[in-house]
């Protein structure tokens, strides 16, 4: 997510030989989907699924420089180290409160920046880590990781294991996960005069385009049935967020003690699907500037969209997670403690940057009230910091 989106695409629209090859390969595979699919459409998660995780071409998998200023968006660890030092003492205190592994497990880890961030404050603290165990689904982001995790102190390095995640294993610990869930893919979907349609992507010629059906894939009717959804006027369009609930289902049901820190952009459902959102939540992203189409750039730009907390709450519950928490960043950040972050004792050059992130972090208009934390537990005896002050669990 870009925290500064430029809404022009002067600029963003040069795109390099390189780029434009892979983006032609990626566009090949996905019209071969479309042709051998049966109903000459793919639904636009498989697409958005080839878009950013084709396993050779796509965004996540292939693009240069994903994260940063260097590459297309920035987020909260990629400012700096402020958003992992909250999230720091938040871990400390579920280790020093609960008998559990000193363990943590992270999802998609982009540049390996939160991890590095995460096990020095933790070593600050004293607070001692066993194992951090990296699942990403990038190849090449793994290998980043890798690169960066192996340059640091042997006190954080060889901490730091990759692993593939297996539904079988039984996960004990703190699971984060930021910014990963509004990077799966979702579904769209669109009401037309009370009737719910699915988008699928189909072949226009040499290029493709969104077309709304009536007949629904069984896990998108599954999920859509779920929601009790209001009477929309007119065409209403948004997402539902089918992969991001297998995932939680998948790992809250092997997930045996301990916490799930989930942080990410989005909404509780009444606000998701407030009948004024009636474009939805979907966005891409080139170059830090935001961009509304995700058949445009084929596998060189992003392409997210919010996450619906209120869903995640419910599938928790189903896997015998329990909801601890949930609120806005800036809330988070101020009830886990802002004196701790002891600005008098750095540099002046470091007080500078720490207080443009705390600010970033915390302003309402930048990450403070669209971006949220949620704390899933699992047979421990949950502790609030964080959640006491500017709870927001009555909202989902
Ligand atoms: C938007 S980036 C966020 C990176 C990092 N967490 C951060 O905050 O900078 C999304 C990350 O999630 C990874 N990812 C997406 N789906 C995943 C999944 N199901 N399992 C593991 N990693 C995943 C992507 O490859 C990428 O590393």
């Amino acid at each position: 997510m870009s925290l500064h989106p430029v809404r022009s695409t002067a600029g963003a629209l040069n795109i390099h030989d390189e780029e434009s090859e892979r983006s032609s390969r990626l566009q090949d595979e996905i019209r071969q989907l479309i042709r051998t699919s049966g109903i000459n459409a793919i639904s636009f998660a498989k697409f958005m699924e080839s878009a950013l995780y084709h396993p050779v071409n796509g965004y996540y998998t292939s693009a240069t420089q994903v994260l940063g200023r260097e590459g297309d968006f920035t987020t909260a660890p990629e400012l700096g180290g402020v958003f992992g030092h909250f999230l720091s003492a938040k871990i400390a205190r579920i280790f020093n409160s609960s008998l559990i592994p000193a363990r943590i497990y992270e999802f998609g880890a982009g540049s390996g920046k939160l991890c590095v961030q995460v096990l020095s404050e933790l070593y600050r603290l004293g607070c001692e880590i066993e194992d951090y165990v990296i699942f990403e689904i990038s190849p090449r982001l793994k290998q980043i990781q890798q690169q960066f995790v192996a340059k640091q102190s042997p006190e954080i390095s060889t901490k730091v294991h990759w692993s593939e995640f297996s539904a079988d294993k039984g996960m004990q610990g703190v699971v984060i996960a930021n910014e990963v869930i509004d990077a799966m893919p979702v579904e769209l979907i669109r009401f037309v005069e009370g009737r719910v349609h699915q988008g699928y992507v189909t072949e226009l010629g040499d290029t493709f385009q969104l077309e709304f059906r009536t007949n629904l894939e069984e896990e998108f009717e599954q999920t859509s049935n779920q929601f009790d959804w209001p009477t929309f006027e007119g065409i209403y369009t948004s997402e539902i967020h089918c992969r991001a609930e297998a995932w939680l289902e998948k790992v809250g049901d092997c997930f045996e003690v301990g916490s799930m820190l989930i942080s990410d952009y989005g909404f509780p459902q009444h606000e998701y699907y407030h009948s004024d959102r009636n474009q939805g939540t979907l966005m891409c992203h080139r170059r830090h500037h935001s961009l509304q189409d995700p058949l445009e750039f084929i596998g060189c730009q992003d392409i997210t969209a919010h996450v619906n907390f209120s869903s995640l709450a419910r599938i928790a519950e189903t896997v015998g997670l329990e909801v601890n928490g949930f609120t806005t960043l800036a809330g988070f950040i101020v009830d886990t403690g802002l004196e701790s972050l002891d600005l008098a004792s750095l540099q002046a050059s470091e007080q500078m940057s720490f207080t443009q992130q705390l600010n970033t972090l915390t302003s309402p208009s930048e990450m403070g009230e669209l971006f949220k934390v949620m704390e899933l537990s699992k047979n421990i005896k949950p502790d609030r910091l964080g959640f006491e002050t500017f709870d927001h669990m009555h909202r989902l």
